[in-house]
């Protein structure tokens, strides 16, 4: 093996040494980050007929991937968090005995990668060096992988230098699970069909991934670092792992408030991330600027203030829904050099989804590789289909998103998909009461990702699929980092997919939700109105800006902040549920806040509407 002579950490040559007479690779390559390496894996995908490359004039050095049809998710039944300990894992994740599940992998792994190149690729996430960022090293022979890390995170030789003889990182495994035995033909998109495994050691601070090559399953730095092991760092190291983007907020007088938002997966993150504000706003100066769109890593600096990087130097988007019309800084982000997975391939050679503007084109060949024609009975482009893209493309970057300090957090925002219960906006009375908010939320499981629509699951903190140890020790955790800060950011519950008994959303959504945005800002800032629900403080009519708007009455806007007390005493009864699952670590400052609310609830009247608001 031909080892670069940047690599100079013994520990890290040893592993690649064993792992590589583990899975007996034709080669080795130790991938070095530059673009011209970028250039040739993607010629040599385009020669496997993994990418297709997009017609130049349209979309130039861009590629369409078609996944194997049972290879289009993360997978969340086959994800282990395998602690000493069964009970640090909790009852929301799935364990198996470290040493059991490490001689199931040996098996797997060995030979995994016969036929096949073993790269190695060294990345940062968050920018390289910072106080906050992480080191890993992924082995994996999917060369889309490799591209897709490229633009993912901080990848290439200069991770070695932060790295030195003897740095930290995280060891990540990961291989599609289809070997080639001489002269076997390969598959435009290798995976296992049949056997995977998402697999995280918390105590040993290792990934191991066998099956898939899409997402979160096979890009590592992404959930299984930056979620699952980050989140068992930041326990014991007391910081936070969280799923939030997080946005510079600048006002017309120029002050900037940065927001952190948590919402579970397929839930308006990046439409948020890059909110386009009504014009009314803009005119008067308001901007809203993209940190990051899906993670955040938030540590309490010298002065007492949170400060978050984005772990991540990409976007890997949800493409269905994304237009000119919902996201526009998302459209211009991925006009070039962009990698899209399981999306249409119009006659031109582009690419098209569900929900893209303009009308539908008269024939494309569908995500699966079949035509497709605008009544065909199948959509285009799957439900789960992506787009990755450089965090630098987006026209709304924020120019603090690359500083190693990170940026200072003065709200946390938490937003599930709910049909019904959940009000527009409301601030938790102190940390205590939004940790609970944020444990209790719950979200509507979307037909794309889980099957049954319309089910409410709880999703506390937008974590249940990514938090590495016991939910209630999370619990803890954030309670617990609240009490050591001296002012800590505000913590907001939204809920943008409200509807009425016609199922038609009740409130507008998109580039409107920057009204509600400007009053969690001045909130967070102390300097607006608000009054007391049972559930926390909230917006009066007039507390909100509704310059520009004329069809969103005042009666709509009760209708979209309506707190129904039967209808919360039921929420109340599923928060419990959750509680006794987790019965034996729950925190018991979250069983005395379901007892308060529950008696607020009792003293007001049937529908609480804001009665003490004349205005
Ligand atoms: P992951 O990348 O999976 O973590 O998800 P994300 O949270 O970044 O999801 P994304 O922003 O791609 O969510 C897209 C979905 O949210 C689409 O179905 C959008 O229509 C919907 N959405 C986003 N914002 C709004 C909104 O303000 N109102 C309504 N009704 N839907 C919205
Ligand atoms: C999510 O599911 O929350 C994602 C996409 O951000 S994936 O990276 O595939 O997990
Ligand atoms: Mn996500």
């Amino acid at each position: 093996m031909n080892i670069p002579e940047v690599v100079r950490h013994e520990e890290l040559k040893n592993w690649i040494s064993e792992m590589a007479d583990l899975v007996k690779p034709d080669q080795v390559v130790w991938c070095d980050g530059s673009d011209e390496e970028y250039d040739r894996l993607c010629g040599e995908l385009e020669d496997a007929g993994t990418f297709i490359r997009l017609n130049p004039d349209l979309r130039p050095n861009s590629f369409l991937a078609r996944s194997d049809p049972s290879d289009v998710a993360r997978v969340e039944d086959r994800t282990y968090i395998c602690s000493l300990n069964e009970q640090d894992a909790g009852p929301t994740n799935n364990w198996m005995n470290p040493r059991e599940m490490k001689d199931i992998l040996n098996g797997l792994f060995d030979g995994a990668m016969r036929g096949r190149t073993m790269y190695v690729i060294p990345f940062s996430m968050g920018p390289l060096g910072s106080p906050i960022a992480q080191i890993g090293v992924e082995v994996t022979d999917s060369p889309y992988v490799v591209v897709n890390m490229k633009m993912m995170t901080r990848m290439g030789n200069a991770v070695y230098d932060v790295l030195g003889t003897d740095g930290d990182f995280v060891p990540c495994m990961h291989t599609v699970g289809a070997p080639l035995e001489a002269g076997q033909e390969d598959v435009s998109w290798p995976c296992n069909p049949d056997v995977k495994y998402i697999v995280h050691f918390p105590e040993e601070r290792s990934i191991w991934s066998y099956g898939s090559g899409y997402g979160g399953n096979a890009l590592l730095g992404k959930k299984c670092l930056a979620l699952r092991i980050a989140s068992t760092m930041a326990r014991d190291e007391g910081w936070l792992a969280e799923h939030m983007l997080i946005m510079g907020v600048t006002e017309p007088s120029g002050e900037k408030t940065y927001v952190a938002a948590a919402f579970p997966s397929a839930c308006g993150k990046t439409n948020f991330a890059m909110i386009v504000p009504p014009k009314q706003f803009s005119e008067k100066g308001w901007k809203v600027t993209t940190v990051g769109d899906d993670i955040a890593w938030i540590k309490p600096g010298e002065d007492g203030k949170l400060y978050a990087i984005n772990p991540e130097a990409g976007y890997f988007g949800v493409a269905p829904g994304t237009s000119y019309e919902t996201n526009p800084s998302a459209m211009e982000s991925i006009k070039a050099n962009c990698i899209f997975t399981n999306v249409a391939l119009t006659d031109e050679g582009d690419i098209w989804w569900e929900g893209m503007d303009g009308d539908p084109p008269a024939h494309a060949i569908d995500w699966r590789g079949n035509d497709w024609t605008p009544d065909s009975e199948t959509p285009a482009a799957h439900p789960n289909a992506r787009f990755t893209a450089p965090a630098a493309q987006n026209p709304v970057i924020d120019e603090e998103w690359d500083n190693p300090a990170g940026v200072p957090i003065k709200a946390f925002v938490f937003g599930g998909r709910r049909s019904g219960t959940v009000p527009l906006v409301y601030q938790a009375f102190n940390w205590a009461y939004g940790v609970y908010l944020a444990a209790t939320m719950g979200s509507e499981t979307t037909a794309a990702a889980f099957g049954q629509q319309g089910v409410v699951r709880r999703d506390p903190f937008a974590m249940l699929p990514f938090a590495g140890y016991h939910m209630a020790d999370y619990f803890n955790h954030w309670l617990d980092f609240g009490r050591n800060i001296n002012d800590p950011p505000r913590i907001f519950g939204v809920n943008w997919f409200r509807r009425d008994e016609d199922g038609k959303f009740v409130w507008p959504g998109f580039g409107e939700n920057m009204r509600i945005l400007e009053w969690i800002v001045n909130r967070s800032h102390v300097r607006v109105g608000a009054i007391e629900s049972p559930i926390g403080w909230v917006p009066r009519y007039s507390d909100i800006n509704w310059d520009g708007v004329d069809n969103f009455s005042k009666a709509d806007f009760r209708g979209a902040m309506t707190i129904d007390r039967d209808d919360w005493e039921k929420e109340l009864l599923q928060h419990e549920e959750l509680f006794i699952r987790l019965y034996d670590r729950i925190p018991k400052e979250m069983l005395a806040i379901k007892d308060l609310t529950l008696s607020a609830m009792w003293r007001t009247p049937d529908n609480w509407e804001m009665t003490s608001d004349p205005t």
